[in-house]
């Protein structure tokens, strides 16, 4: 009988300001030395050794996970987590501005979560952290629905009024809308439920009977499916489908649709959400090696002590060389993020003067709009607002100087922020090869911060079935 080893080898560079998306799980064995380091694919030996890529959302919560899930277990595990920037978040990253009296870490990347994310709230209080409800920070929040003309929808101070209001134009689909709303994020906390792991995103979508939400554009879905007044649609739903995921409903899935309609109960992490990134991994015992990036990975296959190469191939920037990765790499929106702090020219929004005016702008998608979203974050002690602002393509000075009268401040980052949550697309493998796992095969399904803990759990569940059923 052939005595079968399998071998990864990972070569990991220190430093580099390369970008991106991607969070890989290995269950290696690793040997290092200064810059390269070799895993090695045990089947049963003790401790169990991991290699996580990527300190994001996914990857921390994954060493925590991991850690949990084998805490009690005779199974040792041993964790470390490969992140190429000098800091833990990924995508959850602040920005520490300071003028003055002021001093705000306001997010980069992902800002919100909710209530029933209830990987993101449970953790977060067990460390002791503090949340902040979102809007908390600027009193007098109002929203306006910009269509590149006028605005089709002002929030007053009464929600009473803009209940009426809504129905008054809407008719009853404000209220169909909320109803589904609420049925879809019911039937996604049974997520929570299961016990047994999932084994596809696929299947996962089946369970939680969210089938058909993945399968029609949200266009479809809402107007054919469900039929919601079409005006509606394009006021108040599609907008938030733009700030959300940057995407409009003819182009996304119903899913992606309700996971940006359902923000009720807003909240952030103080201080940034990357907090809870950093006490996960922080919690979980993991070795954590930043400014390290991982460039290549081997899986070398020695039969009776002979090296076979068998397939090379480059996915999300890194080599793999024998690992099966049968999967197409997974489209991301370019998304830009402008920080302004000024004052807005109220006669860009055909109006005479600041008070009163909206301060947290959507848009419609009119194709005359030339931002997704843009709002106030803070008033300063003069009077400006820090303003936050959301478009597909650069905001240019020239835009800025039309859309702000006074400007003192502009800092600009650009992020692949979140798939194209496209119907009916084939989701990544969770395990493409064994032992192998891709935490964001799940992200083209809902990509948030809380869902990336869902696969990550998932993964971790999976993982402890395998190694702590073989020791017994
Ligand atoms: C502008 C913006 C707004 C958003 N708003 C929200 C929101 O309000 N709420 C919400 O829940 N979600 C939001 N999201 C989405 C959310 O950020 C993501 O779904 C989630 O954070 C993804 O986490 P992740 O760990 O999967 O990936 P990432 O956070 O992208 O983490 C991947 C990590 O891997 C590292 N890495 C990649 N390759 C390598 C390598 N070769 N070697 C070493 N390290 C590597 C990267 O540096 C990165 O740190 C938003 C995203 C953006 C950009
Ligand atoms: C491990 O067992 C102890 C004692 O039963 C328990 O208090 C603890 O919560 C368990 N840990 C985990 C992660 O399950
Ligand atoms: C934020 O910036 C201020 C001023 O530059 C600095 O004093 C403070 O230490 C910074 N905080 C963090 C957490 O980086
Ligand atoms: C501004 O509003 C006026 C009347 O309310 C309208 O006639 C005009 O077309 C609007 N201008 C722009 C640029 O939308
Ligand atoms: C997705 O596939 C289903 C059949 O499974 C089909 O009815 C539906 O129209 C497809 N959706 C889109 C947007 O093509």
């Amino acid at each position: 009988m052939a005595f079968l080893k399998h071998f990864v080898s990972i070569r990991i560079f220190r430093s580099g300001m390369f970008f991106c998306l991607i969070i890989l799980l290995f269950c290696v064995n690793l040997f290092s030395t200064q810059n390269v380091a070799y895993f090695e694919i045990p089947h049963q030996k003790d401790p169990k050794t991991i290699a996580i890529i990527g300190a994001g959302a996914g990857g921390s919560s994954a060493a925590y996970w991991i850690s949990e899930a084998f805490a009690n277990s005779s199974t040792s595990v041993k964790t470390t987590v490969y992140e190429q920037l000098p800091q833990v978040g990924g995508r959850a990253l602040v920005y520490n501005y300071t003028r003055d009296n002021t001093q705000i870490f306001i997010e980069l990347g992902a800002s919100l979560f909710i209530d029933v994310n209830y990987h993101m709230t449970n953790s977060a209080k067990k460390f002791g952290l503090e949340f902040i409800n979102y809007g908390e920070e600027l009193p007098n929040a109002k929203v306006g629905i910009w269509d590149g003309n006028q605005f089709v929808f002002e929030q007053s101070s009464s929600s009473y009024w803009d209940i009426s209001k809504l129905i008054w134009k809407y008719g009853w689909a404000p209220i169909k809308v909320q109803r589904l709303v609420k049925f879809i994020i019911s039937k996604y906390l049974k997520t929570y439920e299961f016990k047994e792991p999932f084994t596809s995103v696929n299947l996962e979508a089946e369970r939680l009977q969210l089938d058909l939400e993945r399968k029609f554009t949200a266009q479809y879905y809402f107007s054919e499916l469900k039929n919601i007044n079409q005006l509606y649609l394009q006021h108040l739903v599609e907008p938030m489908s733009r700030v959300n995921y940057g995407q409009n409903l003819g182009e996304i899935h119903a899913l992606g649709a309700f996971i940006s309609l359902a923000p009720t109960g807003a909240k952030s992490i103080k201080g940034g959400n990357y907090r809870l990134f950093e006490k996960f991994i922080e919690h979980s015992g993991a070795t954590l090696k930043l400014d390290t990036k991982v460039i290549k990975v081997t899986k070398l296959q020695t039969i009776n002590g002979v090296e076979e190469s068998v397939k090379y191939k480059k996915f999300s920037g890194i080599e793999f060389e024998n690992i099966y990765l049968e999967m197409k790499e997974i489209p991301y929106v370019t998304l830009h993020v402008t920080f302004v702090t000024g004052r807005l020219n109220p006669s860009y929004f055909n109006r005479t003067k600041v008070e009163d005016f909206p301060n947290q702008i959507l848009t419609t998608n009119s194709g005359k709009t030339e931002f997704l979203s843009l709002a106030a974050k803070i008033i300063l002690e003069n009077g400006e607002t820090l303003n936050k602002i959301f478009s597909h393509d650069e905001m240019s000075d020239e835009v800025l100087d039309r859309i702000f009268s006074e400007r003192s401040w502009t800092f600009r980052k650009v992020w692949k922020s979140y798939p194209m949550l496209m119907p009916n697309q084939t989701f990544p493998p969770i395990e493409p090869d064994t032992n192998f796992y891709y935490v964001n095969s799940y992200e083209p399904l809902i990509s948030t911060m809380e869902t990336e803990c869902v696969s990550s759990n998932n993964i971790a569940k999976l993982l402890a079935n395998r190694w702590i059923s073989i020791n017994l």
